[in-house]
């Protein structure tokens, strides 16, 4: 079996290195492609030397352009590797441009796709990122979604929940695996010269940081919370930003503030994990700061994450200067708030992600799974039926003894629950699928 994985950004390499790592241990023969799209020193190579990742074997060397040339560039490339390479799957994860070029690429090949991360919805259009995801799942075979939220998500959009695994996200174990050599190998702390209370921040999303109005609330509201230590490792876009719309040499000359380059992903952890606080709109942080019992502020008015929120260890406070400064006192002022947002459960699993995604791709692989040819059957839909069912029956069992049916979702009482094959199915009410064969 020989698998492709596909990177393009700071957080993919981040997320997809435990897969990468689980697969080389299993001496899986596999590719790295690198679409290019960051390409300084401190958005990507940092993060191949921190998680001693393999060199890429290709590199697109997309680098910054608009939306359309970027993703266009990066479907050529891609296409001509994948036609030189021929893998059996290609692994992409989350919502970035590349994302959505890899995916497009794989599935207009008839190569098969497998999306890390899948399922995640902010329900907002305006967002690039969720234009791609939603692109990616449309393009994908096997889904490897984080929570049983998001695995609803994509059944809701019809796709058939026997593609949909429900693995956690990589992003824990990403977390897990690196905190301890961070501990022993990064000096940010002694470097920044730290002691006391801090609060990390970054901000990047296109939403706010091309927006010269959000961009001034949120730099006032860092400006006003002077009480505390703010560590803002500044993103190139955020830069660029900060610099055109005059809002960057407040913020520098302000005591309390250290705006720094980004930093590797060790030295993020040792911040993160020394931080009393996260503010950010970044989605990875959402998932992190959860994984380290951290609370968390989002500076945007949706989450793809909605879990974190349910969780309790995220609150999302929009772009408005006061309600950000106001959770933020609130968080750090009073130790009862602080340690019930820490105590969270952490929704997205405990750290066993990268090898379950792995034996599902294997047992996908072993089972012809991937093989992807038009079928030679005749099938027809029949239509899509409400069921309530009495008796004591798994959805296994129904779809065993019903071999013409796919249940879609199950609801008990008005909860949609995704369709586990053990889940009882005794006085629930269910969707199925019936085809003519
Ligand atoms: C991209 C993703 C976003 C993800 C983020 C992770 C898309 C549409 N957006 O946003 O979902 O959360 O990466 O960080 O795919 N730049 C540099 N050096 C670099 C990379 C970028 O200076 O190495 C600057 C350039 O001015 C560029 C700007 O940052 O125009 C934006 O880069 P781009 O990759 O288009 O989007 P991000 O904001 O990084
Ligand atoms: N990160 C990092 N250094 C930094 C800022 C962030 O290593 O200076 C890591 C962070 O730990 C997380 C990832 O980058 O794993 C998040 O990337 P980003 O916020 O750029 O993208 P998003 O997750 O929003 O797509």
């Amino acid at each position: 079996m020989k698998i492709a994985f596909i990177v393009g950004t700071r957080p993919e390499i981040i997320k997809m290195s435990p897969l990468i790592d689980e697969v080389k241990k299993r001496g899986v023969n596999y590719i790295l492609i690198h679409t290019g799209q960051h390409y300084d020193q401190e958005m990507s190579q940092q993060f191949f030397t921190d998680l001693e990742l393999p060199q890429p074997d290709y590199n697109i060397g997309v680098g910054s352009t608009t939306h359309g040339k970027q993703t266009a560039v990066m479907l050529e490339g891609i296409e001509k590797i994948l036609l030189k390479e021929t893998p059996d799957i290609i692994l992409v994860e989350g919502d970035t441009n590349a994302v959505m070029a890899g995916a497009i690429a794989s599935s207009k090949l008839h190569l098969p796709l497998g999306h890390v991360e899948a399922g995640l919805r902010s329900f907002d259009k305006t967002m690039p990122e969720e234009i791609n995801r939603m692109i990616a799942d449309v393009c994908s075979d096997l889904y490897f979604v984080p929570t049983e939220e998001s695995a609803i998500n994509l059944i809701f959009e019809g796709v058939n929940p026997h593609d949909i695994f429900i693995t956690g996200n990589t992003v824990v174990d990403a977390c897990m695996r690196n905190l301890k050599i961070a501990e022993k190998n990064s000096n940010i702390i002694s470097r920044l010269d730290l002691d006391g209370d801090i609060l990390t921040l970054t901000i990047h999303r296109a939403e706010n940081v091309d927006d010269p109005e959000r961009l001034k609330n949120i730099t006032d509201a860092l400006l006003e919370l002077d009480e505390v230590t703010i560590i803002f490792p500044v993103h190139p876009r955020t830069r660029k930003n900060l610099i055109k719309y005059g809002l960057y040499e407040s913020l520098e000359k302000a005591n309390h503030i250290q705006m720094i380059n980004p930093v590797g992903y060790l030295d993020f952890l040792i911040l993160l994990s020394h931080s009393k606080l996260v503010m950010t709109d970044s989605g990875g942080i959402q998932e992190e700061a959860i994984t380290l019992n951290l609370p968390c502020l989002t500076l945007r008015y949706n989450t793809e994450r909605p879990e974190t929120v349910t969780a309790g260890g995220n609150i999302m406070v929009g772009t408005d200067k006061k309600v950000i400064v106001d959770n933020a006192r609130r968080i750090i002022g009073d130790p009862d708030v602080h340690l019930e947002m820490s105590e969270s459960i952490n929704p997205y699993g405990n750290g066993e992600t990268s090898q379950k995604i792995a034996d599902i791709i294997s047992k996908s692989y072993n089972d012809g799974k991937l093989i992807i040819n038009p079928s030679d059957r005749f099938i027809s839909h029949d239509g899509w039926y409400l069921q309530k069912i009495i008796e004591n029956i798994n959805v296994s069992e129904f779809e065993k003894y019903n071999s013409n049916s796919l249940i879609r979702i199950v609801f008990d009482e008005d909860k949609a629950e995704y369709p586990y094959p053990l889940l009882s199915l005794k006085n629930k009410t269910i969707i199925v699928d019936r085809f003519k064969l």
